[in-house]
């Protein structure tokens, strides 16, 4: 099968670069036993690597929790209640075009022997901004990502930060043993998933549309987190709609071109390069929710004009060949499972 390859407007290409796009989807192909599957599979890794110290949080990650992510024990015959956490972040004030609102999502939890309660929640390390556009920096060729994401959970649930506006609703109980499981389970996730991803790359709005990239965001960690709980034999219900906020690209198939060092540290990749660190300087992340929504309206219309998106996925750059609706925020039903 030949793949599209990433010849939008603006590429000036010898023919030794020409050579080497050939090339590399052929390679990303092999390697995949000759058949792309789709969704790309979310990377997972051993360990969470050490922050470089570039990146910088204007809020510091998680400061009420344990700092080795440490989750209380509880007794079996103990009763856990489980919360569905919810609460606006942002909504746009520029009419219809993107949506209305983007919502944060997190699991409460309180225990009946204790009286004690939790909040557990999975965020960017150095805010949203930074986790969906890269760095460009001029001594740093490749764009630079500060874009870790990981869990916390910490004692407290803020009842009037997610009644208000949001919601705060009991879905399900556990005993102590289902907790405990969960804990442990939590604490891989957090281990082996370490990015954050904003986009979900669909080919089409429709129900039958390809993904072609799944999120890995606060609602799919709530989404894991229920499934598991599911998994251990916890029933959860909820009275009202559950739905979530999802941020969506539309492409037709996209096109593989490689990590780091395979674009920015070969000469004959040199406009590739270029055409990368010039599509994300227009979208360098920005200090507040205000300037993340205003470069998400740049992104709309660069897109719309140039058809051609850079997207960045398990630390590897693949070329989107835009096409209508373009760029859309949803808020859409997900059931529990
Ligand atoms: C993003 O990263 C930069 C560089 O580390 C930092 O100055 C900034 O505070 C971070 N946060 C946001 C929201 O831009
Ligand atoms: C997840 O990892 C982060 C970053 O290392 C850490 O701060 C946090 O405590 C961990 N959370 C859990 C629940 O293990
Ligand atoms: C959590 O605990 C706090 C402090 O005791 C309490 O004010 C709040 O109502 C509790 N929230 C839930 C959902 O249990
Ligand atoms: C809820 O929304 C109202 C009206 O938009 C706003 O004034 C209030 O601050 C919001 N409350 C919270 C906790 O965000
Ligand atoms: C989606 O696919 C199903 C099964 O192939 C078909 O019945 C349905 O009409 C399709 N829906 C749309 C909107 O194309
Ligand atoms: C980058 O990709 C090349 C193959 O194109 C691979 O050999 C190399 O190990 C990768 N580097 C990293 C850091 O993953
Ligand atoms: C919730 O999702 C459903 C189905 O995806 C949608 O029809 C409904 O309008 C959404 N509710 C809100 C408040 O957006």
């Amino acid at each position: 099968r030949v793949r599209r390859l990433p010849l939008s407007r603006g590429f000036n290409m010898t023919p030794a670069c020409w050579n080497l796009l050939l090339l590399l989807p052929v390679a990303a192909q092999v390697i995949n036993g000759g058949q792309q599957h789709w969704p790309v599979p979310y990377r997972r890794f051993d360990r969470r690597p050490p922050v470089d110290s570039y990146c910088e949080a204007v809020y510091p990650f998680c400061p009420t929790g344990d700092r080795d992510g440490r989750v209380p024990y509880m007794r079996d015959r103990d009763v856990i209640s489980v919360y569905r956490l919810q609460t606006p972040v942002w909504e746009f004030k520029y009419g219809d075009l993107l949506g209305k609102h983007i919502m944060h999502d997190a699991v409460g939890f309180s225990s009946a022997e204790s009286g004690a309660n939790y909040t557990m929640e999975w965020y960017e390390l150095f805010q949203l901004g930074n986790c969906t556009f890269p760095h460009v920096r001029p001594d740093v060729h490749a764009p630079f990502w500060c874009n870790q994401g990981a869990a916390c959970f910490f004692q407290g649930i803020d009842d009037l930060h997610w009644s208000q506006n949001g919601t705060l609703e009991k879905i399900g109980t556990l005993t102590g043993n289902q907790f405990n499981d969960m804990a442990q389970w939590v604490q891989d996730d957090n281990t082996t998933g370490i990015y954050y991803e904003t986009w979900t790359v669909r080919s089409e709005p429709g129900p039958n549309a390809t993904v072609w990239f799944e999120s890995y965001d606060c609602s799919q960690f709530v989404h894991r987190a229920f499934r598991k709980l599911t998994e251990l034999g916890a029933k959860l219900s909820s009275r009202s709609p559950t739905n979530y906020t999802k941020i969506y690209l539309y492409s037709g198939e996209p096109a593989f071109l490689g990590n780091d060092s395979a674009i920015f540290g070969q000469p004959a990749l040199k406009n590739v390069a270029e055409d990368i660190r010039k599509f994300y300087h227009a979208f360098r992340p920005h200090q507040s929710l205000v300037d993340f929504a205003l470069s998400l309206l740049e992104a709309y219309e660069k897109v719309v004009l140039d058809k051609s998106f850079y997207l960045y996925y398990n630390f590897e750059y693949w070329h989107l060949p835009m096409k209508p609706p373009y760029v859309r925020i949803t808020y859409e039903e997900v059931p529990l499972p």
